[in-house]
């Protein structure tokens, strides 16, 4: 979807990665590229989350390069084709794109490996990132270019745009936070239609069906990652999507799903009842969970560090492990030995943004990193206990994770995924 406001700030990056790259740099990205599925069908397209951060452009095959000497940026892209665009759908074509995406020059596809060989030339440092075949293909050519004895002045060495981009991308402009507080909202629909759907004897991939048909109700057209819908025992599984159980009555179901809007990405994950009301165990488990869910919510904020909400995580679920007395001992001893990953095995949270895993790291200086103003992440902490012998009954393979995801401020942080229910009589309420 064209979003002329998300291509204001796509110029706006630009001009902070040559300010980064300066005058002797060029910068060179690569978009993703169809994947085939199998035979001749592929998977929906989905961008490259750098590539889109600086350009906006939503097309295979193209090649966006950043001359850091005129500070001036070009876009390679396919060319229009009215033969093959009646088959595969519009491009926007050189003309289009140079128009639409406010880049100074484009030229067609094919060019760009002639254009480069040039562009090289009068740099010192080539800045890319290190991931695609394509980036290979272009440090072979760099080293290619390298004729002994001659005086071209080609790029000395190769640089790591990671650097650059990871700790742009992660504090959020006022877009790209619009972008991720209306990701969340339809995720949070979806979520609350998977509540007041489920029942006893459906299949998971039943729920995970209605909570896709509330995200394409709400013109989303891809989920920020595969969704989970798991039932019982398949709550301990963390990467559970087979969702091909059924759901039965007395269980817990943990649901984590996320939309993406326009690339941005939600991630929620709720856990609740298939009849209507918790056991007085699960209710217990619950509790502990979302206890802490909301302490860490209500302590994350600008200048504390990463560390100090995963901590209090730790500290706060182990306490419940217990009070619930599935662990015994004293909570030192508990935090010391790690006992708690028996049954939390994850760390709090994560950065949410253009990738559900966001870039930009948990250190900084080789210290934990500081929250700042315009951050975006999730709150999730779980407990998954085991079906073991040494597990009362009532709770042996149970699990709960409640995830939110949130916006950091100097005060309080915003919570993005508050229309979805999580308090216990909401959640019992939902159905009445
Ligand atoms: N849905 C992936 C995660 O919660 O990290
Ligand atoms: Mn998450
Ligand atoms: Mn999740």
């Amino acid at each position: 979807m064209f979003n002329p406001t998300y291509i204001e700030q796509c110029v706006l990056r630009r001009k902070r990665v040559f300010d980064e790259i300066g005058v002797h740099g060029i910068a060179v990205l690569f978009s993703a590229s169809e994947k085939k599925r199998s035979g001749d069908t592929s998977y929906p397209f989905r961008q490259d989350s750098d590539f889109y951060y600086l350009s906006g452009f939503d097309e295979p095959d193209a090649v966006l390069i950043l001359d850091g000497a005129t500070r001036e940026t070009i876009l390679f892209c396919r060319d229009s084709d009215p033969e093959r665009e009646m088959w595969e759908g519009s491009r926007y074509g050189i003309d289009k794109a140079r128009e639409y995406f406010k880049i100074e020059y484009t030229a067609s596809i094919n060019q760009w490996q002639k254009h480069v060989k040039e562009l090289l030339k009068g740099h010192r440092q080539l800045w890319t990132l290190n991931r695609y075949n394509k980036e290979k293909k272009l440090l072979q050519m760099w080293h290619d270019l390298y004729q002994p004895h001659t005086s071209q002045s080609l790029p000395e060495s190769c640089m790591n745009l990671r650097t650059v981009l990871d700790s742009m991308r992660l504090i959020k402009d006022e877009v790209e936070l619009e972008l991720l507080r209306h990701a969340a909202k339809i995720s949070a629909f979806g979520h609350v239609k998977a509540m007041c759907v489920a029942a006893p004897k459906m299949y998971e991939y039943h729920v995970e069906g209605e909570i896709l048909s509330e995200f394409f109700r709400h013109g989303i057209r891809q989920c920020a990652y595969n969704t989970i819908v798991a039932a019982g025992k398949n709550a301990c599984t963390l990467h559970y999507t087979n969702n091909e159980s059924v759901l039965q009555s007395g269980q817990l179901v943990l649901v984590d799903a996320g939309a993406e809007w326009q690339n941005y990405a939600g991630d929620i994950s709720r856990t609740f009842p298939v009849d209507n009301d918790f056991t007085p165990a699960q209710r217990d488990l619950y509790q502990v969970v979302l206890d802490v869910n909301k302490k860490v919510i209500g302590a994350a904020r600008a200048g504390v560090t990463y560390e100090s909400l995963n901590n209090l995580s730790v500290e706060l679920l182990t306490q419940g492990l217990l009070d619930l007395k599935l662990l015994s001992g004293s909570l030192n001893d508990n935090i010391e030995k790690q006992k708690y990953k028996r049954f939390y095995m994850h760390s709090i949270g994560h950065w949410l943004g253009l990738d559900v895993h966001d870039v930009g790291g948990r250190f900084e200086h080789g210290q934990s990193i500081v929250l700042r103003e315009n951050m975006c992440m999730t709150i999730e902490p779980g407990l998954y206990i085991p079906d073991d012998v040494d597990i009362p009954t009532e709770l042996r393979g149970v699990g709960v994770r409640i995830e939110d995801n949130i916006i950091i401020h100097q005060d309080e942080s915003e919570v993005c995924t508050d229309y979805v229910p999580k308090e216990i009589d909401e959640i019992e309420g939902l159905n009445q």
